[in-house]
C-alpha cells in the first residue's frame, strides 16, 4: 500500500475517538516489528524517526527501508519525522517521502515556535503532508525541575497557536516525560488541561512520553545486569483515559527499547555459546512486536485499518 498522509489517519482517529500508535524506529528490527504487529492487529500505524535516529542510521536507510517494504503491507501507515528541530530536517524528510512531520520548537520562545511552525505548514500543506507541533515542555524526574506547572500547555495559547499556524495536530504538555523515569510518585496527568485543550481546538492531539514502562521488562533488564531501578511510566488505565479525553496519536519509543533490551540481555546471558546475532535479534524483534500489539489494542485502533 502507498504511504498515507498523517492528516488522514489523525482526522479519522479524531472523528471516531481512538488513537493511532506512533512508534519510533532506528533499524530494520524495530521497523519490521512495528509493521508486522500493526498488520496482525489490522491497525493503521505511524512509523517515526527522530533526528538522532537519522544521525544513527542515515535517512536513506530509514526512509529507504520503509519505501522498499510498503507494498508488502495491507494496512494504511504514515512515515513521520518525530521532534524535527530544524526546517532543513523537515525539507530532507519531505525529499525522502515522509508523509508527516513534527516541528518541535517548544523549548524556544513562543513567537519563534509559532513563526517557524507557520512556515513549515506553508511548505507542507500543499503537499498534503501533516504537521505536528508542541506547546509546553516535557520534563521528567531526571530534569530536576521542582514545579512543572508553568511548563504545561496553556489551553488558550493552544487555541491561538492552532489558528495562527494551521497545524494538523498538537502535542500539549500535560505532565508526561520522555524515557523510563517519568514520575517521582504517582503517575499524574493533567486531565483538566487536556479536556480544555480539546474543547478549544477540537483537533487531533498527540501524547508524547506515553510509554507504560512495563514492570516485567524493567525487572528482566535488572535481573540480567542492567540498572534501571525506579523506572516508572504511564499506566495503561491513565493512557486510556487520556485517549477518551481526546488524544489521537500516542508516541512510544521507550517500551520498545525495554522489550528489546530485556530479551537481548537474557539471551546473551543464557546462550553463551551462540555467536549468531540473529538468534538474539529475532526473539528480541518478536518481543517488540508483542508490545506494539498490546499498545495498539490499548489505543482502540485494532481493526481500524478497514476504515481507510
Ligand atoms: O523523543 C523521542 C525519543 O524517545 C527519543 O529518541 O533517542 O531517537 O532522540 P532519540
Ligand atoms: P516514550 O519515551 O515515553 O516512549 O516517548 C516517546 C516519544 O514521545 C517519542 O516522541
Ligand atoms: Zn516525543
Amino acid at each position: 500500500m502507498p504511504l498515507v498522509s498523517g492528516k488522514l489517519l489523525l482526522e479519522k482517529a479524531n472523528e471516531m475517538g481512538f488513537a493511532v500508535g506512533a512508534f519510533n524506529f532506528n533499524n530494520m528490527e524495530f521497523l519490521k516489528a512495528i509493521l508486522d504487529g500493526a498488520q496482525e492487529e489490522e491497525a493503521p500505524v505511524i512509523v517515526q524517526t527522530t533526528e538522532s535516529a537519522i544521525r544513527y542510521a542515515g535517512i536513506d536507510y530509514l526512509a529507504g527501508m520503509v519505501h522498499a517494504v510498503k507494498d508488502s503491507y495491507r494496512i494504511p501507515f504514515a512515515l513521520h519525522l518525530d521532534h524535527g528541530r530544524k526546517v532543513s530536517t523537515v525539507l530532507e524528510a519531505i525529499r525522502h517521502g515522509y508523509t508527516s512531520v513534527m516541528i518541535d520548537l517548544s523549548d524556544r520562545p513562543y513567537e519563534e515556535n509559532l513563526n517557524t511552525t507557520r512556515r513549515v505548514v506553508s511548505i507542507c500543506a500543499p503537499l498534503n503532508i501533516a504537521v505536528e507541533a508542541e506547546l509546553g515542555r516535557l520534563v521528567g524526574i531526571e530534569d530536576n525541575v521542582e514545579s512543572d506547572e508553568e511548563l504545561l500547555v496553556d489551553p488558550q495559547q493552544a487555541k491561538e497557536f492552532a489558528l495562527r499556524t494551521g497545524i494538523d495536530s498538537l502535542a500539549p504538555a500535560i505532565g508526561t516525560a520522555h524515557g523510563a523515569f517519568k514520575f517521582r510518585g504517582e503517575a499524574k496527568l493533567d486531565y483538566d488541561r487536556l479536556r480544555k485543550v480539546k474543547e478549544l481546538t477540537n483537533m487531533p492531539l498527540v501524547l508524547h512520553g506515553a510509554s507504560g514502562v512495563y514492570y516485567e521488562y524493567v525487572a528482566e533488564i535488572n535481573r540480567y545486569g542492567g540498572e534501571v531501578a525506579g523506572a516508572k511510566g504511564v499506566p495503561d488505565e491513565e493512557l486510556r483515559r487520556a485517549i477518551e479525553l481526546g488524544i489521537n496519536k500516542v508516541n512510544t519509543d521507550t517500551d520498545l527499547r525495554l522489550a528489546f533490551l530485556a530479551t537481548l540481555r537474557r539471551l546473551i546471558s543464557e546462550e553463551r555459546r551462540n555467536i549468531d546475532p540473529r538468534k538474539f535479534l529475532k526473539p528480541a524483534m518478536e518481543e517488540v512486536k508483542e508490545v506494539v500489539k498490546r499498545r495498539i489494542r490499548l489505543y482502540g485502533s485494532s481493526g481500524m485499518a478497514s476504515l481507510f
